[in-house]
């Protein structure tokens, strides 16, 4: 059993206890922080946790805690992380790492140099659909992946601080676009290093300082694209959606709106639909199991058992680091409307890798562009000659 402290009892903090206490575990959070009682007893009582407290410095120090897990607002990460690391406790914490790379670096530094276990929660490269494409990608079912685009928009967040930019670091890309930069790094592969970004962003709709609307390309070394779309002025609920393209294959995946059951209701009722959900009339997307849908649950099966383990989990400080690092390149390129390049203290993948491969021979001196099955049933080769640069079709 793994005993664990929880900072925050927010929409996150709901979500985590849920993804701990929720089944038959064997894990325990032994302590809650908020700042106000009300709301911490509020969630200790819902999943049975035995103590409170409105002190996050004394939930990490507690001497019942082996394990904190982080989740109060941007702004008090590193606040919470340094402790937890001074502690001697391993910790875990939500996304973003930090508000900047500065911050995410000392963070990754302090938990480096104290020596204790560290894990990076993002979500979203754990929901069941997206650890399978990511089996089916690792097994070569795609080939080489090209392009990784991947979407996360919704109305806007549910809490005052998210659209305070110096409590949250920036808008809709520091807040989710962090996802779908881990997500494409975990498709493209999280050895190839990601080299430089070109990101448009604009405050299209909310009275706010930062970017409400953001679209960016993250180029790696070895020539695959990331494509970031993030939105907090989309209407229609929450739309999480990812497509992987490789050189032999394509997935896509729909985690939100199409999740498998529709429901139509002309009168509604009161109850809760899904995360973000706008309505609760006319056509319904609910989901299920949201806390395994969103990849709560495998997500701390695997820092759990690689905390019990000794072994790295999945994501790591490490992880937080590089998408903060993205991040920025992300609000560089969006003042310079330029390709900015990703600042990085330290480099751990590898280099030079590429995707580029020779061409098929369709003989010895011809390179095949493609082949295709014409509507009547003929073969079409498009070929170019070696020599010659000639590009022709040919008939079977
Ligand atoms: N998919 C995900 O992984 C995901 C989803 C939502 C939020 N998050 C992250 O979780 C963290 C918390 O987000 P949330 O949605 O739970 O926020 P929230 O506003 O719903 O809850 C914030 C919690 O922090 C506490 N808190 C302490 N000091 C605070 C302060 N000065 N201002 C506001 N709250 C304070 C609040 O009491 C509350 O318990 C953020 O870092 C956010 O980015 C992650």
């Amino acid at each position: 059993m793994v005993k664990i402290a929880l900072l925050g009892s927010g929409l996150i903090g709901q979500f985590y206890a849920q993804a701990l206490m929720g089944g038959r575990s064997r894990d325990s959070i032994q302590v809650v922080y908020s700042r106000t009682e009300t709301r911490a007893e509020a969630l200790a009582s819902k999943w049975g946790i035995p103590m409170t407290t409105t002190s996050m410095l004394d939930a990490i120090r507690h001497p019942d805690v082996e394990l904190v897990v982080v989740a109060v607002p941007n702004h008090m990460h590193e606040e919470a992380v340094v402790a937890s690391a001074k502690a001697g406790k391993g910790v875990l914490c939500t996304k973003p790492l930090g508000r900047n790379a500065a911050e995410a670096w000392r963070m990754l530094q302090a938990v480096e140099q104290a020596n204790v276990f560290h894990g990076y929660l993002e979500d979203l490269v754990y929901p069941p659909k997206t650890l399978k494409a990511l089996d089916t990608v690792r097994a070569g079912a795609l080939g080489k992946i090209l392009w990784v685009r991947s979407r996360e928009t919704h109305p806007g967040p549910h809490s005052a601080w998210f659209w305070d930019r110096a409590m949250a670091g920036g808008g809709a890309v520091v807040d989710m676009g962090c996802h779908c930069i881990e997500i494409a790094r975990n498709f493209i592969g999280k050895h190839v290093r990601p080299l430089e970004v070109v990101c448009w962003g604009a405050t299209q709709v909310h009275p706010i300082d930062s970017e409400d609307h953001a679209i960016g390309l993250v180029r790696y070394e070895n020539g695959a694209i990331g494509q970031f779309e993030v939105s907090w002025t989309f209407r229609g609920g929450m739309d999480l959606r990812d497509e992987i393209s490789g050189t032999e294959g394509t997935i896509w995946l729909n985690h939100w709106l199409r999740t498998g059951i529709e429901v139509f209701t002309a009168t509604g009722s009161n109850h809760y639909v899904a995360e973000k959900s706008e309505s609760n009339t006319g056509w319904l997307f609910p989901v299920g199991d949201e806390a395994t849908a969103l990849g709560y649950t495998d997500m701390f099966e695997d820092m759990l058992n690689a905390y019990e383990r000794g072994t790295p989990p999945r994501e790591s400080f490490y992880d937080g680091y590089i998408v903060n690092a993205i991040v920025d390149a992300s609000y560089r390129s969006m003042q310079s409307k330029r390709w900015e390049a990703i600042e990085l203290e330290q480099w751990r993948g590898e280099s030079e890798t590429t995707i580029e491969s020779g061409p098929a021979m369709l003989d010895s001196d011809h390179e095949v562009i493609k082949r295709e099955v014409l509507p009547d049933g003929s073969t079409r080769w498009i070929v170019r000659n070696r020599t010659t640069g000639e590009i022709k079709n040919l008939s079977e």
